[in-house]
This record gives C-alpha cells, sequence and structure tokens, in this order.
C-alpha cells in the first residue's frame, strides 16, 4: 500500500525562547516595513519559522533563493538572494553552496538546475506553475520548427526544461529585445508570450519577421492602456503628474502608455530612484510582490497608485513549505530533469550569458 503522503504547512517549533522569538519578530519587523499588515504580533507568529529555517540554511550550507513575487516573510525573513529571473538564473549557477532552495514557481527552480545539475535544488512547492510555462511543451515548438525549419528559436525563460532543450536561446523579461535583435537572419521564432512576441514584431519592424506563439501570462494579461489613460486623467485634474512603470508581459497599448517597461527588478530600482528623486505619484503595472518590496525599500515617500495584480502561482509557497522542504523534502520537491534535457536546455541558457553580456 503507498504511504499516505506528507502534508505540508502544518509545522509546529517549541525550539526558540521567548527572548529569541521577539529579538526575531522585531528584525522583521523592522526589514518588512509595512506596520498595519505586518504588526509585531504578526511578526511574531513567523519569528520561530524564520528562526529555524535560518539555523538549518546555515547548518546544512542552504543557499535559499527567492522571486520578487513572494511574499514579504520569505523575502526579507529568509532569502539570501532576491531579484528578477536573469539575476536569480545566475546567482543559481554562481552559488557555492551545494543546495540551492528556489522560492519561487516551477520553472525558475528547473532553470536552477539547468545551469548547475550538479547541485541538489529543492523546490517547496511542486504545483506552482505558471500560465506561460504551462502553456506549451516540447512538441509544440518541434512543430513550429518543422513549420518554419532554419529559423532561430528563442523562448521565454518562462517556459519547462523541455521547451529550453528546443530553443536556441532563451530570454528574459530584462534581455528579450537585445538578444533578439542580434539573432542571425532575417527570420525568429518566438515563444510562448504572444505579448512579448508583439513588442518584438514592433521594435524588430523592418529588421526581421518574428513568428509569435499564443500564450500570456495570467496575471499582466488583465492590464489596459485604457486604464492607465483613465487614471492619467483624473491625476492630472488633481495637478498630480503619474510615472507609469510596467512589465513587459503586459499588452503592447499599456507599454505604449507607459513611461518605463522593465523587469521585476528594473522595475523596483527605477521606482526607488524615481521617489529619491521626489516623483512619488507612481502607478506599477505589474504583480504585488514588485509594490511590496517598493514599499520595504523606499527611504522617501511613495505614492503608489492603483491596483496590482496577484500571481496566484508565486503566492503558493508559505514558511512552512520552505521549512519542510529543508527538514525533509518530498521527491517531488528536488528538482529531477533528464541528463539529455538538461544539457541541450543548457546550451540555450549559456547562449543568454552569452549574449546578454
Ligand atoms: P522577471 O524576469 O521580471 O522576474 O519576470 C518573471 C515573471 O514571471 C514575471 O511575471
Ligand atoms: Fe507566470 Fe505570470 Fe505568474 Fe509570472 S506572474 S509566474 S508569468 S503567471
Amino acid at each position: 500500500m503507498p504511504s499516505p503522503p506528507q502534508q505540508r504547512g502544518i509545522i509546529v517549533s517549541k525550539l526558540y525562547s521567548e527572548v529569541d522569538i521577539y529579538a526575531e519578530a522585531e528584525r522583521l519587523y523592522g526589514v518588512i516595513q509595512q506596520r498595519e499588515r505586518w504588526t509585531i504580533d504578526m511578526c511574531k507568529t513567523i519569528a520561530p519559522l524564520t528562526l529555524e529555517i535560518n539555523d538549518l540554511k546555515k547548518k546544512n550550507d542552504v543557499f535559499i533563493i527567492a522571486h520578487s513575487y513572494q511574499t514579504p516573510d520569505i523575502i526579507y525573513g529568509v532569502a539570501d538572494e532576491v531579484s528578477d529571473s536573469y539575476s536569480l538564473s545566475k546567482a543559481a549557477r554562481d552559488a557555492s553552496q551545494q543546495t540551492i532552495l528556489f522560492s519561487s514557481v516551477r520553472f525558475m527552480a528547473e532553470t536552477a538546475k539547468i545551469v548547475s545539475p550538479h547541485k541538489t535544488v529543492l523546490h517547496p512547492s511542486p504545483d506552482a506553475g505558471c500560465s506561460l510555462s504551462d502553456g506549451i511543451n516540447g512538441q509544440d515548438v518541434r512543430n513550429l520548427k518543422e513549420r518554419y525549419p532554419n529559423i532561430p528559436v528563442a523562448c521565454y525563460i518562462n517556459t519547462t526544461a523541455e521547451v529550453k532543450a528546443e530553443c536556441d536561446v532563451c530570454v528574459t523579461s530584462s534581455n528579450y529585445l537585445t538578444i533578439c535583435e542580434k539573432l542571425p537572419g532575417e527570420k525568429l521564432i518566438f515563444v510562448p508570450d504572444k505579448f512579448m512576441g508583439k513588442h518584438l514584431q514592433k521594435s524588430l519592424e523592418g529588421k526581421k519577421e518574428v513568428i509569435v506563439y499564443d500564450g500570456e501570462c495570467e496575471v499582466h494579461a488583465v492590464f489596459t492602456g485604457e486604464k492607465i489613460r483613465s487614471w492619467r486623467e483624473r491625476m492630472n485634474q488633481q495637478g498630480i503628474e503619474l510615472t507609469v512603470l510596467s512589465h513587459p508581459e503586459c499588452d503592447i497599448d499599456v507599454l505604449e502608455e507607459s513611461d518605463i517597461v522593465g523587469s521585476s527588478e528594473a522595475l523596483i530600482k527605477n521606482a526607488l530612484q524615481l521617489s529619491a528623486n521626489g516623483k512619488k505619484d507612481i502607478m506599477l503595472i505589474t504583480e504585488c510582490g514588485t509594490a511590496e518590496r517598493i514599499i520595504a525599500e523606499s527611504e522617501n515617500d511613495l505614492n503608489l497608485i492603483g491596483a496590482c495584480v496577484m500571481c496566484r502561482h508565486m503566492k503558493k509557497t508559505q514558511l512552512e513549505d520552505i521549512l519542510q522542504a529543508l527538514k525533509n523534502p518530498m521527491p517531488e520537491q528536488i528538482i529531477e530533469i533528464d541528463k539529455n534535457i538538461i544539457d541541450k536546455a543548457r546550451m540555450s541558457l549559456e547562449e543568454m550569458f552569452r549574449l546578454a553580456e
């Protein structure tokens, strides 16, 4: 009879004294910087978890990587590295630790394994997918290559290892325009994000033909240019000049209405710079984690306007899952990829590092 599945999210720890817990709660309260939602009492409830995770991390020499869309308790409580998909894939490649725990969606943890196959990569939430990476498989790319032979294939990093293995080069939100421009020939296939594909078609117009797949990010697809225009008008009527920052997974009408377009990390850096320069009225057209990092990291006055959208996949991971995966990982929390796929997928990532630098 198969053994019952182990449960996630029910670890109770009695390892720490009241004094340790209070000191950790104060640290968390100070770094998270959201005094109404993350009160000192709330921080006290998570302090035993962050203490134990940080102790285990040191003891077992584990490097914890978190994407910016993870929740603040993970980002400021336990992560060693927080950034966008490009920087995190480099951090995974360059980490000296033998074990990486990747707090994010599955394709990012898979990417860490591809760039450092000799390391153990733990992924606490095996069912945390992504509408882009789940919307295409290796056969879809093979079909495109058959239909359009001898054309370079660029794939967004938001894809499975199997899809990366079929591509010539990988790209991220911070380098897709420059890398695709550098590819040889007058045509290219771009998968799977149709919106990024549309930006590529526009920016490479007259230089290259871009054949685009039909995927989309369910979070960024929600935003519209019309909403930005109406917010701008309303703000203008009050004498407020809005600066709009968008992620390139949004549709082209959104990007055309935006002042700055960039990866999650680029948006955070730009917003912090804007607020430091006194331009405090900022509209963020992206996932909510970006705003949470800006709130935590800004030392200046900020007025974040409009609503963000939450990625249900990114928010699946909790501190309990990280602790459980560190203590006793289930087989599905340890990334395993066929060697043949790793070897091919690594070539597309190495090509990205080469062309991006
Ligand atoms: P970044 O490259 O900006 O981290 O984007 C990854 C992602 O999934 C955004 O939705
Ligand atoms: Fe995927 Fe969109 Fe979530 Fe990013 S925000 S992980 S692209 S579904």
